[in-house]
């Protein structure tokens, strides 16, 4: 018999800059603490506000639109830029440290798509773990912030068509029901559906699958962002070498140590985020070899000890040489459609930071949004979550079928799909691919199902791969070799509406 857990406060599923952020803003919360550690903890780059002098964030606003591919929402863009610097200064209240002088001011880095340096750093390289030490060290202390330590959330659980909880999972598979006035999905992106990517374990898109599961609309979901330089050599995830080398004069070069981005772009290295990533996709399709150098940044390990121990771990050293890169699947733009409070399409379900798509990044991300994403939009989801939310009743209550007794390890046929999803849905797109990718998701889907990692990268793949079909167009991170130009006739989001899987009674 599975053990039900009733709370009296909402149920946050995730513990990222995202989750952290709703559970110390709400007025109570429980948060479910996995035992892996997410994105936010291994991200490099910075968090990009408009704070220094000169800058403001109109400024800011104006970037993210631009390398957005006409598609961000504008209010959801302005209410980030705008809540910006209130945010960060809500972090730094709490004891995050970014990098500064020696007169104690802070410093500003340069990353690209932006028109001023305006993103801020911590120990160099390590901000996310900076973030994450800081929002860590807040919920440890808070008296209204309830921690379930290595807790994960399997599926949702519905009460009529409201959500009322989550069935939940500890590592070795043992199940709880917990119902809750609300559920707040802040579970992260996708790119371990990737063969390479710089994601950690576990970032499969659970909650989007979850969400999808019970019908609940989604958005954007081809739009799969690809970071141009990860440290090529085999580690799975692959390292990343932070957008940041290249603000601060790294330069790409081929395997004579031609530079090839100046022909490409006005901004060369710098140019946005998908110009760049294609651009290093074409040098190693074509055998013309991608590297960074990186031997004109002096004082490389204490600028980047992230970076520089990445590398000698492969035996690389970035003060000598070239570092060889590879593209990897990196942020998610699609994900839960919601507006800018986290409302999902379904009662009692919200969603924040990259499980979600409120529309703030459009096509492609501007680099460094995403820390601050979490924690405008985190403060923003709590008050919407505290502001309403009946407790359950006393049921039936709903759960898809297979909630309660699936494995939770993943056979090969995940391995499989990763690969088919770099191959074929990766950066370059064509439509062939993408029907070859559409059959043999058929085919391995009986096999994938049979694992709740599985099931969750069938349940996210199968959204993915018909939208790129669909966008016969090239636009932000979703680029289309048989269709290489935007069309202005298909500016505009596209939504899902998944049908509701078989759901069986508590
Ligand atoms: C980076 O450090 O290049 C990543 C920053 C980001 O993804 O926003």
């Amino acid at each position: 018999m599975t053990e039900v857990v009733r709370l009296d406060d909402p149920l946050v599923v995730g513990a990222g800059v995202a989750g952290l952020t709703v559970a110390l803003a709400l007025p109570r919360a429980t948060v479910l603490v996995p035992d892996e550690r997410g994105s936010t903890w291994w991200a490099q780059g910075g968090i990009a506000v408009a704070m220094a002098e000169g800058d403001d964030p109109g400024l800011h606003a104006a970037d993210t639109l631009e390398v957005a591919g006409g598609l961000a929402a504008e209010e959801a863009v302005g209410i980030l830029t705008e809540g910006g610097p209130e945010a960060v200064e809500r972090l730094m209240a709490l004891g995050a440290a970014f990098d500064t002088d020696e007169d104690g001011v802070l410093l500003w880095g340069q990353e690209a798509g932006h028109s001023r340096r305006r993103i801020l750093h911590a120990d160099g390289d390590a901000t996310g773990a900076e973030v994450m030490r800081t929002l860590t060290a807040a919920v440890g202390s808070s008296e209204t912030v309830t921690q379930m330590l290595g807790w994960k959330a399997i599926d949702l659980v519905q009460e009529g068509s409201r959500v009322v909880g989550a069935v939940i999972s500890d590592s070795r598979g043992r199940r709880q029901v917990v119902l809750a006035p609300g559920v707040v999905l802040a579970t992260g992106g996708i790119g371990r559906l990737y063969s390479r990517t710089t994601n950690p374990e576990g970032v499969t898109g659970d909650g989007i699958a979850m969400a999808a599961r019970l019908g609940a609309r989604l958005a954007d979901m081809e739009f799969v962002q690809f970071h141009p330089t990860a440290l090529a050599g085999g580690k799975d995830p692959l390292p990343l070498l932070t957008e940041a080398l290249r603000g601060e004069g790294a330069i790409l070069v081929d395997a004579h140590g031609r530079r090839f981005m100046v022909s490409q772009h006005r901004d060369a290295e710098l140019a946005p985020r998908d110009v760049v990533a294609r651009a290093i996709w074409w040098q190693l399709d074509k055998g013309a070899g991608a590297y960074l150098d990186a031997t004109s940044i002096g004082n490389f390990p204490e600028r980047f000890p992230t970076v520089f121990a990445h590398s000698l771990s492969m035996g690389l050293d970035p003060r000598a040489g070239p570092l060889p890169v590879s593209p990897a699947a990196h942020y998610f733009m699609g994900g839960i459609d919601t507006g800018p409070e986290g409302r999902s399409s379904i009662d009692g379900l919200w969603a924040v930071g990259e499980c979600a798509s409120n529309g703030v990044h459009g096509a492609n991300r501007l680099a460094s949004n995403s820390l601050l994403e979490g924690l405008v939009f985190g403060a923003r989801t709590a008050l919407d979550v505290s502001q309403s939310g009946p407790v359950p009743g006393s049921g039936p209550y709903r759960v898809p079928i297979d909630a309660l007794d699936l494995p939770l390890r993943p056979g090969p046929a995940l391995e499989e799909l990763r690969q088919l999803m770099w191959e074929r849905v990766g950066l370059v797109r064509i439509g062939n691919g993408l029907w070859d990718a559409r059959n043999q998701l058929l085919e391995l889907d009986s096999v994938l199902r049979r694992s709740v990692a599985g099931r969750v990268a069938a349940d996210v793949a199968r959204f993915i791969i018909p939208a790129a079909l669909r966008r016969s167009e090239s636009r932000g991170g979703h680029y289309r070799a048989d269709y290489p130009d935007p069309d202005p006739l298909q500016a505009e989001r596209m939504m899902v509406e998944p049908a509701v899987a078989e759901m069986v009674s508590l």
